[in-house]
């Protein structure tokens, strides 16, 4: 059946910006402070993004608490924490764009914890050689994008609430606009416009346990892929090694890296202190060497004093804490719901309840468990994915002209693996930059450019079809097979006789997928909802177990048992690309930009 495609909801704007999370929402700002219109469409509430769950800090040189720090020494990090696959002039510009933003919050009214005088407090974060995280207790991401999204209404943005978008629409090559639906209802809407900003956030819903709720299901690298934009490095996906593991309904929700950086520490069901054990050789002259010098460090971080105590090895990279955490259960060594223990009551318990209030809040509240009295059980959840629609570090620019992503939804800046709070400051870092390339490029367009017809019916047909159907499969059964496949074949360890199995079992679920049968009407139904976002998903599944069996390498997150070392001659310049090529997903490895001589240099410093 044939819509009439004039009777659609219709509305123009220079700019639209898929998302609203830090990212989206940094964008848009920005469009808006540029004079143009823009539409800012979200898929869920306004302020419920994956952004609250950075809830530890912001990472920012800004030496408030550790002179010594500087954007040379974040940068450098930031490269070592993603073992040199990033792209250097992301890496850069994040590094030394991340203060300017982060002192841009808090004019706009962020309410950041306090040094004694008065200047932002900043803590230990993993990876991060000074105290570099600003933070607002344990909810600093909620603080940012309260305070973004204050900036935005006053702006006068409009805001697309509830409305998922499943098409973007070109004019030739370039972009031209997307057709949308509103979830309550299925209404149709057609956003007419010259640039898009993609900044949908991650994929997490692949996976069975992860920290990202029910809106992160790839829209935009699949929307981007679709259109022509390539994905890089989706090999690297990030299990944040603290997720709380027990009651099984919040299994997996995120326990913030601050309680390490804040002291605590991990045992096993022995009472270890395991940590010590999965040092990585490379790096353990940056942690403690015992116990006795990591309770110095500790000691010295709540007097806010300096110390030449080395810090404990639970602030070791998040790649290396959740394999640790992993090998300990799995060898026999956990709590009794399957994780470790991390325990910060050996502390005040006005200073944990001060420093960590939404822990403390979260495990009473969910788990019957007071942090101030005993320790939590913690494990591993997918929290990220490195990877993403590849940009131009600059403008945020993608292949396809007039498409821009920013945020989690683009790959290259964090490489192999993030450090923790480099997502909050790359969001206001690249939401800025695409809010900026996008408006100047609606600049450049004379006109408005048009979509044909065809496509939206297309578009359209394409939505409907579960609906359509007498039969096939159910999506809620094709999702928890999705993410029993990623969990078994593609996780945090891996190797090519599971993931050639995972490989071919996505290739099947894929078409099931197309034939996927939902009852009911368009009216309140998540069950139809599910069908689209198995489409999206899909891709993000099939990205990333083809990409992580071509790297026959262990870098970051990418842990595979069969090739254990880094590889650096073969893989350590090459991205994983892929790129639609008709029905199928294309594989290629392309060499990285290589990094200017001064850059360079900084890697020969400690
Ligand atoms: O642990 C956390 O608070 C998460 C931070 C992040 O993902 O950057």
């Amino acid at each position: 059946m044939t819509s009439n495609i004039e009777s659609i909801e219709t509305v123009e704007h220079d700019v639209i910006v898929v998302g609203a999370g830090g990212a989206g929402l940094r964008a848009a700002i920005e469009v808006s402070a540029q004079g143009l219109s823009v539409g800012l469409v979200c898929k869920s509430l306004l302020g419920k993004a994956h952004t609250v769950m950075a809830e530890g800090g912001v990472a920012a040189a800004l030496a408030n608490v550790d002179q010594e720090d500087g954007w040379e020494t974040h940068f450098r990090d930031t490269m070592n924490g993603g073992k040199k696959l990033n792209n250097w002039r992301m890496a850069q510009l994040h590094a030394q764009e991340a203060p300017d933003r982060v002192k841009e919050l808090e004019r706009w009214g962020a309410v950041f914890d306090r040094t004694k005088d008065g200047k932002i407090l900043q803590r230990a974060f993993g990876g991060h050689k000074w105290k570099r995280l600003c933070h607002v207790g344990d909810r600093t991401g909620l603080e940012m994008i309260r305070t973004l999204q204050d900036r935005g209404v006053h702006q006068g943005i409009k805001v697309y609430m509830e409305c998922t978008i499943t098409k973007l629409l070109k004019d030739g090559d370039k972009i031209a606009g997307a057709l949308g639906y509103y979830r309550e209802d299925g209404r149709l809407i057609l956003f007419k416009t010259k640039a898009v900003v993609l900044a949908s956030g991650g994929v997490g819903k692949i996976y069975s346990i992860t920290s990202n709720s029910w809106e992160y299901t790839a829209d935009g690298q699949s929307l981007a892929y679709e259109a022509g934009a390539e994905l890089i490095d989706m090999e690297f996906v990030q299990f944040h090694p603290t997720g709380m593991v027990w009651p099984p309904g919040v299994r997996g929700l995120l326990v913030t890296e601050g309680v390490r950086g804040e002291g605590g520490l991990l045992t096993n069901n022995k009472g270890e202190r395991f940590m010590f054990n999965y040092l990585p050789e490379s790096t353990r002259h940056e942690f403690a060497a015992d116990v006795k010098e990591a309770k110095e460090w500790i000691d010295a971080a709540i007097a806010g004093q300096k110390t030449t105590a080395r810090r404990p090895p639970e602030l070791s990279t998040r790649d290396n804490v959740a394999r640790a955490i992993y090998t300990e259960v799995k060898e026999g060594r956990g709590s009794p719901h399957g994780g470790v223990f991390l325990d910060i009551s050996y502390q005040d318990s006005d200073r944990v309840r001060k420093k960590l209030p939404s822990m403390y809040h979260q495990f009473k509240e969910l788990a019957d468990v007071d942090i101030t009295a005993g320790p939590m059980e913690v494990g591993p959840t997918c929290h990220y994915i490195m990877g993403g629609i590849k940009v131009d570090a600059d403008t945020a620019q993608t292949r396809v002209p007039g498409i821009f992503a920013a945020g989690e939804v683009a790959g290259g800046m964090h490489g192999a693996n993030r450090l923790g709070g480099n997502s909050l400051s790359d969001l206001v870092v690249f939401g800025r930059r695409a809010g900026l390339g996008a408006a100047e490029y609606a600049k450049g367009l004379k006109e408005m450019p048009k979509f044909k017809d065809s496509d939206v019916q297309a578009a359209i047909e394409e939505l409907d079809a579960p609906l359509n159907r007498t039969e096939g499969p159910n999506p809620y059964d094709l999702h928890k097979k999705m993410n029993e496949i990623m969990s078994a074949y593609v996780g945090i360890f891996r190797e090519a006789s599971e993931m050639k199995i995972g490989v071919e079992k996505v290739a099947e679920l894929k078409k099931e997928i197309a034939k996927v049968r939902v009852g009911g009407g368009k009216k309140f139904n998540p069950g139809w909802h599910l069908c689209r976002d198995l489409k999206n998903l899909i891709v993000a599944a099939e990205a990333v177990a083809v990409s992580a069996l071509s790297r026959e390498e262990s870098r970051g997150a990418h842990s595979r048992l069969d090739f254990p070392n880094l590889e650096d001659e073969k893989w350590g310049h090459v991205n994983s690309t892929l790129s639609k090529d008709g029905d199928k997903m294309k594989l290629e490895h392309k060499p990285l930009a290589s990094m200017p001589a001064d850059l360079k240099k900084l890697f020969e410093t400690k």
